[in-house]
Parts: structure tokens; sequence; C-alpha cells
């Protein structure tokens, strides 16, 4: 492929934007943008607007144009847009988490089907060429885990309120100000959009396709002065952390929590609206990634990476999908956290393997234990809607105590 391409771009917002702007700046590569489909008639553009226009099917339609780069802010459109496009033999670009999480398998499916391209790299980390990274140059090695900082909002509003006393409010408008802040901040600040990435990450890490309903997501929003003091006193950050680990031969769980870091952690300096990726292999060790996670510019220029690789006739290979052999999804797993009740209740609620630390005052209370992550997620929502906390300390993930028990006896009878 290496005519120069004719692109059809849906959505011209925060990252359409900087699309536009990095591709008119490059100068080693081009490519021509003929069409670009948008929603709302009454915006003014600041592209001529022969280049506008509000039926997709300009676009689809359009024999000349052989890229779709879909960036527009409705994850269910965008599934009908891309799915079109493909079954159309385009190749797409799309910087869609949302989408491309909940429909990975048919995706997968279709861009094999229809033998044309699917590339989402601004969809994971932004700038951060993680998904490259997995599928070209950790092919090969088993990993041992994927974890790090997935979303620029939550960073940027954990930085803000830690170190420079913001309030929550105050620091969600200056994210939005500054386009890190996705159009609907709920994604962010829950915990969805980087379990969307998290899964995106475990096809290429581990090929795995696994339904984001079945991994826990617990977000910042019930982060109080009180979480953000002990934190401060014992010397630990706040992040909220996906993470995607090869937890026993044949199980691979996912979660995204909050996350008390330590210094020493590669993820205690990755602040504002930075993203942090650590990479574990079997044999290659820790390697860490830091760039900027969102943004228009820097998730711009990994969509024209994409568009560019397009040209030299990229395709993902899916090489651990194809590997696989005997890795599943699992959420048996124990995890050490720190918990902030407001009531002596709301701890009878919560079962916890083991407490090692109990602390009660008059106006809250906090305990440290191990509490298994199935238990978590049965009661994820009344820990939302109580107004709870829970954060994951410094990582500390283990085997639940089932698959020591199986450990243990296979070692004994010597089963393999
Ligand atoms: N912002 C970031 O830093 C970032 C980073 C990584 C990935 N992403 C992903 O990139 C995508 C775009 O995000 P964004 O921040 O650029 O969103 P945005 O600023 O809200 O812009 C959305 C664009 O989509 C257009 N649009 C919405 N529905 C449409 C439809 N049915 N047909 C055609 N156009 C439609 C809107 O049209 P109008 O202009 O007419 O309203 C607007 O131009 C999302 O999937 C997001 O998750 C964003």
């Amino acid at each position: 492929m290496s005519k120069k391409l004719k692109i059809g771009l849906f959505g011209f917002g925060c990252v359409g934007q900087g699309l536009y702007h990095v591709l008119k700046n490059s100068t080693g590569f081009k490519a021509d943008i003929v069409k670009i489909a948008v929603k709302d008639k009454a915006k003014l553009r600041t592209v001529e607007p022969s280049l506008i226009t509000y039926n997709k099917w300009e676009i689809l339609e359009n024999p000349e144009i052989d890229v779709v780069v879909e960036l527009i802010d409705d994850a269910d459109e965008a599934f009908q847009i891309v799915s079109e496009a493909l079954r159309r033999r385009k190749h797409v670009v799309t910087a869609n988490k949302k989408m491309l999480a909940e429909h990975l398998e048919e995706l997968y499916h279709l861009q094999y089907e229809y033998n044309v391209s699917l590339l989402y790299e601004a969809a994971a980390c932004g700038s951060i060429p993680i998904i490259r990274s997995l599928e070209e140059y950790f092919d090969n090695e088993e990993l041992k885990k994927v974890s790090g900082i997935f979303n620029g909002t939550t960073n940027y509003i954990l930085t803000k309120t830690l170190t420079e006393n913001l309030t929550y409010q105050e620091a969600l408008c200056q994210a939005k100000d500054k386009g890190f802040a996705e159009s609907n901040p709920v994604n962010d600040v829950e915990g969805f959009d980087p379990k969307f990435k998290a899964i995106i990450i475990a096809l290429h890490a581990f090929g795995l396709i696994i339904k984001p309903s079945g991994v826990l997501n617990i977000g910042i929003t019930t982060l109080q002065e009180i979480d953000i003091k002990y934190a401060n006193e014992k010397g630990y950050k706040i992040k909220l952390t996906p993470h995607i680990h090869h937890i026993t031969r044949d199980k691979v769980s996912v979660f995204v929590v909050p996350s008390f870091i330590k210094s020493q952690n590669h993820l205690f300096n990755v602040d504002n609206e930075f993203n942090g990726v650590i990479v574990e292999g079997k044999f290659s060790g820790e390697q860490f990634f830091q760039g900027k996670g969102a943004g228009s510019y820097p998730t711009g220029a990994a969509v024209l990476s994409d568009i560019s690789a397009l040209s030299h006739g990229y395709k993902y290979e899916f090489k651990k999908y194809t590997q696989n052999q005997i890795l599943s999804f699992s959420n048996d797993v124990i995890l050490e956290v720190y918990f902030r009740y407001n009531s002596p209740n709301d701890l009878q609620y919560l079962h916890f393997e083991e407490i090692t630390e109990k602390y009660s005052s008059d106006s809250y209370y906090y305990v440290i234990g191990k509490i298994h992550l199935e238990h978590l997620i049965g009661y994820r929502e009344y820990i939302l809607t109580n107004n709870l906390f829970i954060s994951l300390i410094n990582e500390r993930v283990e085997i639940s105590n089932d698959e020591k028990l199986k450990k243990s006896f296979k070692k004994e009878f010597q089963i393999f």
C-alpha cells in the first residue's frame, strides 16, 4: 500500500482536530483527509465547508476513500460505522476504547473475514505505543503482568487533589478545560475507561477476549479528605490502577481499583495527565513506558502513527490470541486493601480473609486486610452507594487460598 492514502474522518472534536493538525504538520508522512463527518450543524468549523458532511454514507460509500478514521464520542454509533467500513473493505483506525472493549470478538472476526486492517493504538494510553510493543516486541515472551495508570483524567484529578489541595470538582473542571476529560467524565472517574483499555491490552498481552461486565472497576468518586490524609501520612500516592496479572499457570485476572503506591514504584512520579504502563516479562523483567495518555495532539499523533503503519500494509496478527492454548480469565485472587468505612455495620457486609490493622474514631473507620476479588465484585454497589473507599496496597495481589491448596496438593501428589 504505497499510494497516498485517502482518509474519511468521523469526528472533529478534541482528537479529530488534533489529528488534522498533526497530519498537516507532519514532515515525513502525507495523506489526504477527503471528508469529515460530524453531527452538529450549528457548530462553526475551522476547515473549509466542502470537507464537512453530516451524512455518514458520503464516506462509507465513497470508493475513493481507503481508510476510515473513527473519532466520535458515541460508542454504539462508532460500532455501526466501524463494522460497516470493514465490510466495505476499508481499513479502519479508531481511538474508541469503549466500542472496542464491548465488541472485540466481532471486530476481530470482521477484519479477518474482509481481509482489512483495524488499528487502535490511540485507544489504549494515548501516545504510549503499548499495543504495537505487545504485538511486535513481546509477542514471543510469556508475560507476568501489565499494570499502570491508563487514565489521564483521574490521574490529573488525583495529582491536583493530593499535591495542590484542589477540590475534586475544581480538578475535574481543569481536566475538562485542558481537553483530557472525556465529554462524559463518568467513564473516567468510575474507572470504566481504564477497564476498557485493560481489556484491549489483555488481548494483545495474554490472548484473551474478556467481556467488560465480568471485570471489576472501582473508581475515585468516593475518595475523601481522610483517605488522602492517610495516604500522605504513610508516604503513598493514590493512583487509579488497572491490573492484568498472570496469577497461576492457566489464569489471568483483570481489575481496576484505586491503589496506594510507594515511592519505589515507577508509577509514583507519573502525575497529571500522564499515563504509565509497566510490562513484566518472564525473562525480560520489568519495562516501564510513560507518556501523555490523553489530549488533542498526543492522541492525534497516535492515530497518525496507525495511519502511517497502514500505508506500509501493517495489520495486527493477534499473536498471543493465536498462541494461547491454556490461559483463561479468572477473578480467583486475593487483594490486600485499605478499606475506609463510615459505620461499624459496613464492615459486617464485607468478608475479609484476614485483617491486620483496624482503626476507629468518632467519624470514620478503616481496616487493612485481605479480601477476595469475587467478594469485592459482589459488594461494589454497596461500597459506591455508601461512599466507602477501597484502595489496593502497593500492588499486593496473591493467588487465592483455593489455588494455594491446589498447588500444594499437586506438589504432594506429583500431578505435574
Ligand atoms: N480526548 C482524548 O484525549 C482522547 C484520548 C484517547 C481516546 N479518545 C477517544 O477518541 C474519541 C473521540 O474523543 P474526543 O475527545 O475527540 O470527543 P469530542 O471532543 O467530544 O468530539 C466528538 C466528535 O464526534 C462527533 N460526532 C458525535 N457523534 C457523531 C456521529 N454520529 N456522526 C459523526 N460525528 C459524530 C462530534 O460532532 P460535532 O462536532 O458535530 O459535535 C465531535 O466532532 C472517543 O472515542 C474517545 O474515547 C479521546
